[in-house]
């Protein structure tokens, strides 16, 4: 098969679809792979790297006119007229962004949103969320430890003593447990919230305080449960519990990163103005929900978990800094494509015989799940 990796148009994306390591893989498989020159720069993998690999080195049109296009965003307007009908595209298509699947749709390839893909044992190694979220989560406390004015750890000096820099980390899934794997390693003092009672011992097991909002009817129960392995809406009692814990939390604490998303929904607000407002001076706030979060009222923009965040910016708000980075994985871009590139790797062989034709087999889940658009139409 003729696998294309085109470059990464983008703003502020800076990762690859397939390393030196993955193309040696595919070309060990008997594929052919066009990479388009300077793919990988942004990402630390240079041309000869990927020539060396056995990659052959092309423009864009040609990395786009080939049978198995890999990608990590979704085409841009630009891009799509470069795709030819028959086509098969894989990346993370953003499923839920039903405009843009459509314009892919119409384009007659078959594509696959591999954000869609199930949470189950044997999707674990294609589970592109969970590798890119484990490196926003990472992220997120560099970035903030780096704009915080004083030290994360606790430090007895002849100068006199610091100390330890208090964490709150909202939305305790794959990036905020490494949130505050990375938050303890730094030697701050973390505490966590979350609205699935199953992350209760995980968080607890890497050293952080769990903050409880108790569940006081059937239904509070039953939503915290989730579908899948996500969260779902809690209800409104709930969630003022919740903003009252977090409200008090967030005032003692330097750090607030926020993590909770709701799949296809607006993430939820969990720390409000009022709350930035009484933080202290000098705080931080890294919310990975910026411009998924529910509009802000007067303003032309999605918030994020708090409704002051701005996407891709960095915002001074009653003396506190947030930070509303929308891909901090790509801050990361060598190990973020390292590990996104395996996924893909993992992904194709589900989709690619040995004898290296397409296959569409809709009794795999992982395939049926993630399948987009095919012959000119919306899969989903
Ligand atoms: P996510 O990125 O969709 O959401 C992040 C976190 O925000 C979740 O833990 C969610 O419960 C939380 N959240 C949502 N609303 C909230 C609110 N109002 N207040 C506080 N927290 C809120 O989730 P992610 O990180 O993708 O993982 C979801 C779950 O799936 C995790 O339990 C994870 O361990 C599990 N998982 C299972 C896999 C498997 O079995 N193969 C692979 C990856 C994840």
């Amino acid at each position: 098969m003729h696998i294309g990796v085109p470059a990464e148009t983008r703003a502020h994306e800076t990762r690859v679809a397939a390393t030196p390591e993955t193309v040696r893989k595919y070309v060990a498989q008997g594929h052919t792979v066009s990479v388009e020159r300077g793919a990988g720069a942004a990402a630390s993998y240079p041309d000869d790297a990927y020539a060396a690999a056995g990659a052959q080195l092309t423009d864009a049109t040609t990395a786009w006119a080939t049978e198995l296009i890999l990608k990590v965003q979704a085409p841009g307007a630009a891009e799509l007229p470069l795709l030819k009908a028959g086509a098969v595209l894989v990346g993370m298509l953003d499923p839920f962004n039903t405009t843009q699947a459509a314009a892919l749709a119409a384009t007659g390839v078959t594509a696959f949103a591999l954000e869609a893909a199930p949470r189950t044992t044997r999707a674990q190694s294609l589970d592109v969320l969970s590798s890119q979220a484990n490196i926003a989560g990472y992220k997120a406390v560099l970035v903030a430890a780096d704009l915080y004015g004083r030290f994360m750890p606790m430090l007895m000096t002849a100068a006199g003593t610091v100390k330890a820099a208090r964490v709150l980390v909202l939305g305790a899934g794959v990036a905020g447990l490494q949130a505050i794997a990375t938050a303890k390693r730094l030697g701050a003092v973390v505490e966590a919230s979350d609205v699935r009672p199953a992350v209760k011992e995980q968080i607890e097991s890497l050293g952080a305080k769990f903050l409880e909002v108790p569940y006081e009817t059937d239904e509070e129960r039953e939503a915290a449960q989730g579908t899948g392995g996500y969260a779902r809406p809690m209800p409104a009692g709930w969630l003022q519990r919740q903003a009252a814990l977090v409200h008090a939390r967030a005032l003692e604490a330097d750090i607030v990163i926020t993590t909770a998303l709701i799949p296809g929904r607006a993430a939820p607000t969990l720390i409000a103005a009022e709350t930035v407002q009484a933080m202290k001076p000098g705080s931080i706030i890294v919310d990975l929900a910026a411009g998924r979060g529910a509009p802000v009222a007067g303003a032309d923009r999605a918030g994020g978990n708090c409704p002051l965040t701005e996407a891709d910016q960095i915002v001074t708000r009653h003396g506190v800094q947030l930070v509303g980075y929308t891909n901090l994985a790509s801050r990361v871009a060598a190990d973020a494509s390292a590990l996104y590139a395996r996924n893909l790797f993992d992904f194709v062989r589900l989709i690619v015989t040995e004898q290296g034709t397409f296959k569409l087999d809709l009794e795999d889940d992982i395939v049926a799940a993630t399948l987009l658009a095919r012959a000119g139409a919306l899969a989903r």
